[in-house]
């Protein structure tokens, strides 16, 4: 199979993350979570008791991904491990907010080109297929019903032992889908050569095996 590069995008807890790592994993590929750096920046933007200077605090850090066997993608933050705390109440709370400045963006945009650059990349996020990998071989935009995403939420915050309940979490990823598409710049929306993938009552096998017969399809 020649090298590729995939996008995926769409609104909160669609199951991109779930599917974008399977399906790196299945054609030994390497997964990007931009999400995770958007939320690496907004724990920094916290400790910085919410300062409003975002050029300065992205002239001052350095963000990494690394790739641990036992924990997949680690975000390293100013030389510090901070993957742990990025799914924080507190994070999700700000992090549509620190995502939608101008500096944290570039800041940001900058290193998932960078990542890219050489081909075997699947990223997943809000505006890869738009901005960030505008010529991605395969974009796919993933959708799922507001309760579904809920749900799944729900489910795996009690794995992380993360206290929340349905119909916060409910109004949480509406009101971040929201921001997130009706910010200034890259907002979240399909690119136009993106396929629509409705993964609302799919299993995640059956979501992987559809992507993995478009990227046959290209691929061959
Ligand atoms: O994917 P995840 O839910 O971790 O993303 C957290 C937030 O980061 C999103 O709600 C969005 O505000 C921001 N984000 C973004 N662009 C991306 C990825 C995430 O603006 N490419």
């Amino acid at each position: 199979m020649r090298a590729i590069n995939i996008a995926i995008d769409g609104p909160a807890a669609a199951g991109k993350s779930t599917i974008a790592k399977r399906v790196a994993s299945e054609l030994s590929m390497i997964y990007v979570d931009t999400g995770a750096m958007y939320r690496a920046i907004t724990y920094k933007y916290l400790k910085l008791n919410k300062t409003e200077d975002f050029s300065e605090l992205v002239n001052h850090t350095t963000l990494e991904l690394v790739y641990k066997k036992d924990k997949g993608q680690c975000v390293i933050l100013d030389n510090e491990d901070v993957t742990d705390f990025l799914r924080e109440n507190d994070v999700t709370q700000h992090v549509s907010y620190v995502a939608s400045k101008e500096p944290v963006r570039t800041f940001a945009v900058k290193k998932q080109k960078e990542l890219a650059a050489e081909k075997g990349i699947v990223m997943d996020g809000r505006d890869v297929g738009t901005v960030v990998l505008p010529d991605a071989d395969l974009k796919v935009y993933m959708i799922a019903s507001v309760e579904e995403r809920a749900e799944r939420r729900l489910k795996d915050n009690n794995l992380r032992g993360i206290e929340s309940n349905f119909e916060d979490l409910k109004k949480e990823i509406a009101d971040r889908d929201h921001y997130d598409m009706n910010r200034d710049i890259s907002p979240l929306k399909k690119a136009d050569d993106a396929i629509t993938l409705d993964t609302t009552g799919k299993s995640i096998e059956q979501v992987t095996a559809e992507i993995l017969a478009l990227v046959k399809e290209i691929a061959d």
